[in-house]
This record gives structure tokens, C-alpha cells and sequence, in this order.
């Protein structure tokens, strides 16, 4: 049997029962779309982020381009974002019409470097796009200082932090508005594709409610260009149930981070949860300059590891129009070199994770 890097099949074992009732619930309601279950799910995921108003899209993509939309980017407008996330990021302001413009990250958590915000900004800076990679949020309290002082709104991504803590508050109540996914693989995972964006104001959550419907306030009218992204209703019925166990799977992710921990601390470069925070580890994402050579041994016993992410997207072709090349964000550059994600979800056993971790030793030890 591989041992893989995530699975979602343990899961669906355990629970495949209760999924298939919600299931049978959303399809003998009569209401397919935009029904009991998103909106129901919207209330329960902002409450449970300690946001007013959430708002069901139908990808963690369109949660970050309605988000910017609603925030009132416009064509041209700098948004600052960082160049180790995944590609949606920065498409997702391209669609809107947003210029990316990168900052480098911190060598020991692999996010924004906030330090470096005021070096990037211009006269056409509008927003700035922390995002709380691999399940650790970015410094928000100088990042909201900067925003505010410079009249910037603030776009969380935390397709990849629902449920971390950043000095006591959750991911996604930190800036003005936040942007989640529920692909599958997330802390909190669909079994397809999702998104929501919460705010605290009204007329944000009217105005996404709007553009996720053809920009419709009533029907078959459109007060403005609009879009279709609508949260699934059966998404939404897996995911309310999902969500009631999610505080537990994060607590077994940190069990076996802490695991990962005494387990290869002499032989990896691990990763670190920075002051004031409570990392959700959605990846594991060690460090080690034979990274390739670990990861090619590894595949040969059957356990298959990935790289998030092996190109830093200042230098991919899709977005060379940006103007950024090799050398331009250093440390970004080297990391993307030599990080690796180590097998992470919460019903991956102990044994598998010490047969991984024993491989990796007589690797890399
Ligand atoms: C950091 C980050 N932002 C945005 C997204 C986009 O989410 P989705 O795949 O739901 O469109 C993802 C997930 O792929 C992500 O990891």
C-alpha cells in the first residue's frame, strides 16, 4: 500500500454513512441552488470564524476575485501578494483586473516578509493579499498597521488556514475581508469543488451576493455585470457536517507535526510555528538541500511526496508579463529549491508516519 502525501478515502470511510444522508437531504428538499444548506452553511462558518457574513462561491479561485471585485479593485489597480502561494492567487487579481506585486517571504515560515510592504508600495497600491500559507497565518498586526496608515484594504487567503490562530483569532477575521476554498484536499475539504468569502459588513455581503448571481439583487434583472459562482447546496450540507469535526482533525495534525518533530529534527530543516500562533498544518513542509534525491528514494518504496511549490510564480512563463525574473525575490527563489511536503492529514496512521520518517533517515540521515 502507498502512503501518500494526503487522501480524503479514510475519511469518507468513516463518515461515508452520515455524507450520503446529507446528501439524500439536499436531494429530496426540492431545492437544488443557493437553498437551506449554503445559507445555513454560511452562518455557521462565519460564526465559526467570528465573522458576520459569509458568502458561498463555488472555488477558493472566485472567493479571491469576487473579493477583490467587492473591495473595488479596478484595472490597474497594485494589489501586493507574494510569489511561494498557489497560482490562483495571482490569477485571481489578474481577473480582476489587479497588477500583482510581490514582496519576498521569511526564510523560517515561508510567508510574506511584511517588513518589506513599504519598499512595494506605489501610487497605485489599493490592496494588499497576505496569504496564510500551509496553515500558519502572515504577521497581521503590522500588515493592518501598514494597510491602515497607507488607506489599503486588506484580502485574506486562507484557502489554506481555516481554523489557525494568529494571537487568539482566527484566520479570515484578521483583515477586511477573507477568502476560503473547499477543495477537497483543504483543512476543510469538499468532495468538489468551493469557496466563501466572509466580511462584516452588510453591504460587502449583499454586494458578493450580487456579483456570485449575474448581478442580480432580485431576479432576471442585473444591476451590474455580475458572475455565476454559487456554493453547491450539496457541498454545503457536507461541509456543515464536516465542520463539526474539524477542530479535532486539526488537533491531530498538530499531534503528528509534533511527531514530525522528535522524529527527523536532526535531519530536515522543519518547519516552525511563529510567535502568536497556532499553525493548523494543513502541509508539512520540511526543508533539505537534496530534496529531489529524498523525494525520487521515496517514491521507489512507494511513498509519494509533493512540493508546494516548486516554482515561484514571479518567474513562470503565465505571468512573465509581470515583469519579475530570477533573482528578484532571493529568498522565495531558494526555498521553492529545497521544500517538500511530508504525508499530512489527520487519519494518517502513526505507523505509516514512522515508516515514512524512517525512510527519511536512511536517506537523508
Ligand atoms: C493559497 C491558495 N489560494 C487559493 C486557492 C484556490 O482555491 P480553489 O482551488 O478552491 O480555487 C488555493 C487552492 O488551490 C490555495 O492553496
Amino acid at each position: 500500500m502507498s502512503i501518500q502525501v494526503w487522501s480524503y478515502l479514510d475519511e469518507y470511510r468513516e463518515l461515508r454513512e452520515d455524507i450520503l444522508a446529507e446528501v439524500d437531504k439536499v436531494f429530496q428538499s426540492g431545492r437544488l441552488i443557493l437553498g437551506d444548506s449554503v445559507s445555513n452553511f454560511e452562518q455557521s462558518m462565519a460564526a465559526w470564524c467570528g465573522m458576520r457574513y459569509g458568502v458561498g462561491v463555488n472555488s477558493g479561485t472566485d472567493a479571491l476575485f469576487l473579493g477583490l471585485k467587492a473591495l473595488g479593485i479596478r484595472e490597474g489597480d497594485e494589489v501586493i501578494t507574494v510569489a511561494n502561494t498557489a497560482v490562483p492567487t495571482v490569477s485571481a487579481i489578474v481577473s480582476a483586473g489587479g497588477v500583482p506585486r510581490f514582496v519576498d517571504i521569511e526564510p523560517d515560515t515561508y510567508l510574506m516578509d511584511v517588513r518589506q510592504l513599504e519598499d512595494a508600495l506605489t501610487p497605485r497600491t489599493r490592496a494588499v493579499l497576505p496569504v496564510h500559507l500551509y496553515g500558519q497565518c502572515v504577521d497581521m498586526q503590522p500588515l493592518m498597521a501598514f494597510a491602515a496608515k497607507h488607506d489599503l484594504k486588506v484580502l485574506e487567503d486562507c484557502a489554506q488556514s481555516t481554523g489557525a490562530l494568529y494571537q487568539g483569532k482566527k484566520a479570515g477575521s484578521l483583515g477586511h475581508m477573507s477568502a476560503f476554498s473547499f477543495y477537497p484536499t483543504k483543512l476543510l475539504g469538499g468532495y468538489g469543488d468551493g469557496g466563501m468569502v466572509l466580511s462584516n459588513e452588510e453591504a460587502m455581503s449583499d454586494k458578493l451576493k450580487s456579483l456570485r448571481m449575474y448581478g442580480m439583487k432580485g431576479i432576471y434583472y442585473a444591476e451590474e455585470h455580475g458572475y455565476n459562482s454559487r456554493l453547491d447546496e450539496v457541498q454545503a450540507a457536507i461541509l456543515a457536517l464536516k465542520l463539526r469535526y474539524l477542530d479535532g482533525w486539526i488537533d491531530r495534525r498538530r499531534q503528528l507535526a509534533n511527531q514530525y518533530q522528535s522524529m527527523l529534527g536532526d535531519v530536515l530543516k522543519l518547519p516552525v510555528e511563529a510567535p502568536g500562533n497556532r499553525h493548523a498544518w494543513y502541509v508539512y513542509v520540511a526543508r533539505h538541500p537534496d530534496r529531489d534525491r529524498i523525494i525520487e528514494e521515496l517514491k521507489k518504496k512507494d511513498i509519494l511526496l509533493n512540493i508546494s511549490y516548486p516554482w515561484p510564480i514571479s518567474i513562470m512563463r503565465g505571468y512573465s508579463h509581470l515583469g519579475y525574473g530570477e533573482g528578484d525575490l532571493p529568498v522565495t527563489e531558494s526555498a521553492a529549491k529545497e521544500i517538500f511536503s511530508l504525508p499530512m492529514y489527520p487519519q494518517l496512521t502513526d505507523e505509516d508516519q514512522e515508516t515514512v520518517c524512517n525512510e527519511i533517515r536512511s536517506i537523508a540521515g
